[in-house]
């Protein structure tokens, strides 16, 4: 393992959200960042710019946008002109945007809880009407989408958000059933939006699939991608939505322009040209450490009596502690305070979320090993 990856970070004290909103005896294992070094060819990039005396405004320079598309073409079998492409601040950026460029007040639009919190934030706050295809247990132990109840529910939406592969639930939707998603918002009129910022974390012989490439998505689909995520430069603030539709993307660009958000943050561009030409490598490493951590999770936390539901996707798993009967407020509270170890409450990912925790497992296993033994131990004296 090279990159010091194994070694760990100090974090504290780099205005880190994860790390400085946590009392200095707390492991953080919550929001979705990494606490790996990042890739060094970003890092190097990073600081031959800076040598520069300047900061000015910025331009992608055309090998910066050939470094997306080789990235999407290597990585995930897209085919991605470069006209398609629109930057945003963030992914959730591209979600806000979708949300009120493709509909008006008081238009449907729906989701699929329990959902990464800002797909229900984007919608409520532009005050359209939030519909909800909730996803359902199956008997396997797997989260699956209820299709029949999403044919009922897309009738009069206008715009579906998806979140693919699928946080906090882990799981990486197959592409029958993505094909049945897009052939539905088809049938009903609706625009899809395809969150992919997990894509690259498909693990253990899991292949995402995006909805970019099914039949039919040249028509009123697009996919939010970004390279924060998966190189752990969520700081930099930029990201790329992929939209082949020229009207779709013209309403997008449109509105954009209207609220002014654009992309085009310096050391965003760069980081990001950066990750998506040297990071292949480093990113291979750090998979096999989220699949090892993820191993060591389920054996631990099953062990301990938590339902868990091993992520395909992404380095986020989902728990079920609803057996030990206490509300996401008090677990949350008690995790932090008797354990020393925070973790997101179910209930950030909407009420469906009650009685479920999310584990970030982006860490050197020895970090992670030290969170699972105090959430144990926790676990252990709520069963005493
Ligand atoms: C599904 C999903 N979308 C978007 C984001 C955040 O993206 P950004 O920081 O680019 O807005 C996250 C971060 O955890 C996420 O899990």
């Amino acid at each position: 393992m090279d990159y010091k990856l194994l070694e760990g970070i100090d974090r504290r004290n780099t205005q880190c959200l994860k790390w400085d909103n946590c009392a200095p005896d707390v492991l953080p294992m919550w929001v979705a960042d990494m606490d790996f070094p990042c890739a060094p060819g970003i890092m190097d990039t990073l600081k031959a710019r800076i040598s520069h005396a300047a900061l000015g405004y910025t331009r992608r320079a055309e090998d910066d946008d050939r470094a997306v598309i080789d990235y999407y073409a290597r990585h995930h079998g897209m085919r991605i002109a470069r006209e398609d492409m629109l930057f945003t601040p963030g992914v959730v950026k591209s979600l806000l945007l979708s949300v009120h460029a493709l509909t008006l007040p008081g238009e449907k639009v729906l989701i699929q809880p329990p959902v990464y919190g800002p797909f229900t934030r984007v919608v409520n706050l532009a005050k359209r009407q939030l519909v909800e295809n909730p996803l359902r247990e199956t008997e396997s132990g797997r989260w699956e989408m209820d299709l029949e109840d999403l044919d009922r529910k897309l009738e009069g939406c206008k715009l579906m958000l998806l979140c693919s592969p699928h946080n906090p639930t882990g799981r990486v939707w197959e592409r029958e059933t993505l094909q049945k998603v897009l052939d539905l918002c088809k049938k009903h009129g609706v625009y899809l939006v395809s969150d992919e910022i997990h894509c690259d974390f498909a693990l253990d012989g899991h292949v995402h699939t995006s909805v970019l490439t099914l039949k039919g998505a040249d028509h009123g689909v697009a996919a939010a991608v970004s390279a924060t995520k998966s190189f752990n430069i969520a700081g930099l603030d930029h990201s790329t939505f992929l939209i082949p539709d020229a009207d779709m993307r013209a309403a997008l660009a449109e509105k954009a322009a209207e609220i002014g958000m654009g992309g085009g943050n310096l050391l965003g561009v760069l980081a990001t040209t950066a990750a998506y030409t040297a990071g292949d490598e480093w990113l291979r490493q750090v998979k096999e450490i989220i699949l090892e951590n993820r191993n060591m999770a389920v054996e631990q936390l099953t062990r301990a009596g938590a339902k868990v539901y091993p992520n395909e996707g992404t380095y986020l798993c989902w728990l079920d502690l609803r057996a030990f009967g206490k509300d996401c407020k008090t677990l949350s509270q008690e995790l932090n305070e008797r354990a020393k170890v925070r973790l997101n409450a179910g209930t950030d990912f909407g009420a469906a979320g009650e009685g479920f925790m999310r584990l970030n497992l982006a860490a050197p296993p020895s970090l992670v090993a030290e969170g699972l033994s105090r959430i144990a131990r926790y676990l252990g004296e709520l069963q005493a």
